[in-house]
């Protein structure tokens, strides 16, 4: 087993597990220091390129930026997200899953939980691909965002799928949205980590999009965190130098060449 996956299911029970996701290098950079787990998420559509959802992303967008943020990583694990459409069948999941791995030399893949498709998880498994699954909120799935897990049959329904993730071989499970005494028994009765976004302390590890985090996305949900404010930063420092273009005090002497 990949060292850095086993270390992270050593994790379970003893210490929380962080994660972020990346798009680029220049992040991944600062990220690797810190986190145990990246991400390069297909939040990236909505994040970066503009689109209403994730539905837009696909193969040659997403290796394209793992390659810049793998260039980043030296210690955490580097996980890619398979873009909707990319996995409909067990075997076109195989061969894009491959295709993702060899091109971009990242850990594992994320794959959404959708119609019960363990099997998928299961071939790319034995194919020794490592798979992370991915319940509750699954926006490539779903059209509404709802807070999954609010009653005893949805908590009942999300444990049996977790189970059966497990089952089918994923190292560990994002779980998106999921209400706390859901989250708590989900994480509780299996024996991999779970990386809560938007379901409460009570999961092994946490996940955020860090542009969210950062407070340069504008999308900033209650289970959001702002760590400060980028936009500000970036706005305040954007203003002092069309200041200086306009006022002629930018480039000096001490920017220019003789
Ligand atoms: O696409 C993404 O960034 C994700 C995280 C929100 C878990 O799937």
């Amino acid at each position: 087993m990949n060292p850095k996956i086993k270390k992270i299911i050593s994790k379970k029970n003893k210490s929380k597990i962080v994660c972020l996701t990346s798009y680029s290098k220049s992040i991944a950079k600062i990220l690797d220091k810190y986190c145990d787990l990246i991400l390069v998420g297909d939040s990236m559509a909505n994040v970066l390129y503009g689109h209403e959802n994730t539905h837009k992303m696909n193969l040659d967008i997403i290796i394209q930026h793992t390659i810049s943020v793998k260039k980043g990583i030296k210690n955490s694990l580097l996980v890619v997200d398979m873009p909707k459409d990319s996995y409909n069948s067990p075997n076109q999941a195989f061969k894009n899953a491959k295709l993702i791995m060899q091109k971009t030399k990242c850990d594992a893949v994320k794959i959404e939980d959708f119609r019960n498709n363990f099997k998928i998880i299961e071939l790319l498994v034995k194919k020794k691909i490592p798979v992370m699954g991915h319940i509750g909120y699954t926006p490539q799935f779903k059209k509404k965002f709802k807070i999954e897990g609010q009653s005893l049959k949805e908590t009942k329904f999300l444990l049996e799928k977790a189970k059966l993730i497990e089952r089918a071989g994923a190292f560990s499970i994002v779980m998106e949205c999921i209400a706390s005494n859901a989250a708590k028994q989900i994480t509780d009765k299996i024996g991999i980590p779970t990386i809560g976004i938007g379901s409460s302390l009570n999961c092994d590890g946490q996940i955020l999009v860090t542009d969210d985090m950062l407070g340069l996305s504008g999308f900033y949900p209650k289970f959001v965190k702002k760590y400060t404010n980028l936009n500000k930063i970036i706005e305040k420092a954007v203003k002092k130098y069309t200041r200086d273009v306009k006022l002629k005090n930018y480039p000096t002497t001490k920017n220019s060449f003789r």
